[in-house]
């Protein structure tokens, strides 16, 4: 399987430090992935056709209509839903669609989410604001504790009416066994949510049919992490669920009929997709699952592993650096390709920027919008992260904790990952060239006279 070609600007160079042009390697793929060449295509040819969706009469509004409409079988198709059951609610990314969940989620006062200590702070403030939130603990290496998931869901039994859990984690790659905890979910009477976000790039997901024990009642994704950043994501779950309460967001196209004394909503999808949606990011979405199911997940997700193996038995080898979540490389089956690590001695966003301005190596840093997981991976009391709490509303964030992120997309290779570790050499050697200092308001660092405007020679307005 070769899916590197299909990737746009795969080839792209970018300028080092030193002015030398090398072709960038990107390692950032869990926070965006680039587009794939067939969704490029895809977009232009719909674009050509673009017009108004819904109610318009011309030709290119039908085929539009059309294009919408179409993108929704392909989302449901991908991921195994049955489209009698189950209904696809396009929005602009899995954060949207955990909130639109979250309000639409028919909680009683009471009423109980169960999630875990290793969410995205998007499959957790959501539930916040509806429902009282508890958490699954970790293990120390960052992998649910399953004995306490059902330990939760024995002690509060009745009052749990969702589970709400990654199908990756964002920060470890560590994948929760999401069809066992489907399992518990319903033997416990409630429903499951998987945010999917981090797993359908990497793995084969099937919702399953809907009278199953294993079944996934709700699943969310983002278009931008799985190779189609034209701001669509999916909300996947029961037409009857979405045919019933009021919509989040209300206006043109949530309605059948309105007067001054009545609204008659609209039937799922239309009730919960306000305004005119995003023809284009559907359209952009449906052509990347596509691409990736005619390679076919099962090989995707063999290539992630043994680049996943590779790349931790390679970085494990290097002195100073410290892998975090878990590290086996025989064991890349139950996870996927999202390591975190750290230089011993360094921070996190000094060691980022090197990999960037001397390696042309794109990573991400910080606590990756999962801060309570991050705190307890590193072993962070109460009393040390109060300290950091005040630094932060002092508007200091050069010493936060945190660690630097390596995830890997479809197309990576092994010359991707010898570079990210020849880099580490040397920066663990303290060999590298530039003098870098940290901005303390956003706590990135930078080389000492580099100039953010410049970035802007690089792409003309
Ligand atoms: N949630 C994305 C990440 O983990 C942005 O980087």
């Amino acid at each position: 399987m070769d899916l590197r070609r299909e990737i746009v600007g795969i080839d792209q160079q970018v300028p080092l430090l030193d002015g030398r042009l090398v072709n960038y390697v990107n390692l950032d793929n869990a926070a965006s992935t680039p587009a794939f060449h067939r969704v490029k295509e895809k977009v232009d040819q719909a674009l050509d056709l673009y017009s108004s969706v819904h109610r318009g009469s011309g030709y290119k509004s039908l085929i539009s209509t059309y294009l919408y409409e179409h993108a929704r079988q392909i989302v449901l198709d991908f991921v195994g839903a049955n489209p009698d059951y189950e209904v696809v609610i396009f929005g602009k990314n899995t954060t949207e669609a955990i909130n639109k969940l979250a309000h639409r989620f028919p909680f009683k006062p009471g009423d109980m989410v169960l999630t875990s200590l290793m969410e995205h702070h998007s499959n957790d403030l959501p539930w916040r604001a509806h429902a009282q939130v508890v958490y699954a603990e970790v293990e120390e290496d960052g992998r649910l504790d399953m004995n306490d998931l059902e330990a939760k869901l024995k002690q509060y039994q009745g009052k749990i009416k969702l589970v709400a859990i990654t199908g990756a984690s964002n920060v470890t790659g560590s994948m929760p066994p999401i069809y066992e905890i489907a399992r518990l979910a319903h033997h416990y009477q409630a429903q499951i949510m998987v945010d999917c976000a981090q797993l359908l790039p990497h793995r084969p997901v099937m919702m399953g049919e809907p009278d199953t024990e294993s079944h996934l009642d709700f699943i969310t994704f983002s278009g931008h992490k799985i190779y189609a950043p034209y701001g669509s994501g999916a909300l996947i779950g029961a037409r009857q669920f979405f045919n019933r309460g009021e919509p989040e967001y209300r206006g043109g196209g949530t309605i059948e009929m309105v007067t001054l004394q009545e609204v008659e909503w609209a039937e799922a999808p239309e009730r919960d997709e306000a305004g005119s949606p995003n023809v284009i990011g559907a359209v952009a979405l449906a052509s990347a699952l596509q691409q990736l199911q005619e390679v076919g997940m099962e090989a995707v997700a063999k290539h992630e592993m043994e680049l996943t193996s590779y790349a931790l038995n390679k970085l494990q080898g290097i002195d100073r650096v410290r892998l975090y979540g878990p590290t086996d490389p025989n064991q890349v089956d139950q996870r996927v390709g999202v390591i975190p690590f750290a230089v011993e001695g360094m921070p996190h966003a000094k060691l980022a920027a090197i990999l960037g301005f001397e390696g042309g190596v794109g990573v991400r840093n910080g606590c990756f919008c999962a801060h309570p997981y991050v705190l307890r991976l590193m072993k962070i009391e109460r009393e040390e992260f109060l300290t950091y709490r005040q630094q932060v509303l002092q508007h200091n964030r050069a010493d936060l904790p945190g660690f630097v992120r390596a995830s890997l997309g479809c197309y990576n290779s092994q010359d991707d990952i010898d570079r990210l570790a020849d880099m580490l050499e040397g920066i663990a050697a303290e060999e590298y060239k530039g003098k870098y200092e940290p901005d303390l308001q956003s706590g990135s660092y930078y080389p000492v006279g580099f100039n953010y405007e410049d970035l802007g020679k690089a792409f003309q307005f």
